[in-house]
């Protein structure tokens, strides 16, 4: 891991976005406006999954899914630009770590979502309860982006890498 921090933070990309003045606020207000809109889509799409707001239909809310994609997109590319800037930084502390992780649960949770459950769910009529496992899908979604969103916002402030 030491290894690969030292080849990052030497090669010419984490040079220039070090050097610039304006890239890196521009990406953390990009980053901010991806995580509103990943964040505002799959948890108002979590919530209907857990049975709230029962009079709009799953498939309706699912329709605004691509929003999302493009928010995780735009947070993806971002990221890796802070993590290419300050490599150090963020492979020493523990809450990046904790991020990574959360992310990975947010992912594997939205595959189980998409590969068994989802054809079922949205043969659901609107007004009708979900089932158990659906309920799960969505609180353990909400939960897992909600803690990706904290450990990004802790970084600064929880460790000891700054
Ligand atoms: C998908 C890959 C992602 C990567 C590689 C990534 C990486 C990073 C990094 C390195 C930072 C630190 C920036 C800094 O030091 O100022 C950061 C900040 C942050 N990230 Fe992410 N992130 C990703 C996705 C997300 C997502 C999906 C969310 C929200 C659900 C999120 C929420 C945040 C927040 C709230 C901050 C703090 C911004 C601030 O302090 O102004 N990130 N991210």
């Amino acid at each position: 891991m030491d290894v690969f921090v030292t080849w990052l933070r030497a090669t010419p990309a984490s040079e220039w976005i070090n050097s610039s003045t304006w890239i890196w606020p521009l990406c953390e207000s990009l980053h901010f406006m991806g995580l509103s809109l990943l964040v505002g889509i799959t948890g108002f799409f979590d919530l209907r999954l857990m049975g709230f707001f029962k009079r709009v239909s799953i498939g309706a809310v699912r329709d605004l899914m691509p929003f999302a994609l493009v928010g995780f997109a735009v947070n993806a590319i971002t990221g890796l630009v802070f993590l290419t800037g300050l490599p150090e930084q963020y492979a020493n502390n523990p809450v990046w770590w904790y991020k990574v992780g959360f992310l990975m649960l947010a992912g594997l949770n939205a595959l189980v979502y998409e590969t068994r459950l989802s054809a079922k769910v949205l043969a659901l009529e609107p007004g009708a309860d979900p089932p158990t496992a659906v309920r799960l899908v969505g609180l353990v979604s909400l939960v897992s982006w909600f803690a990706v969103l904290y450990c990004g916002r802790m970084l600064a402030f929880i460790g000891d890498a700054f």
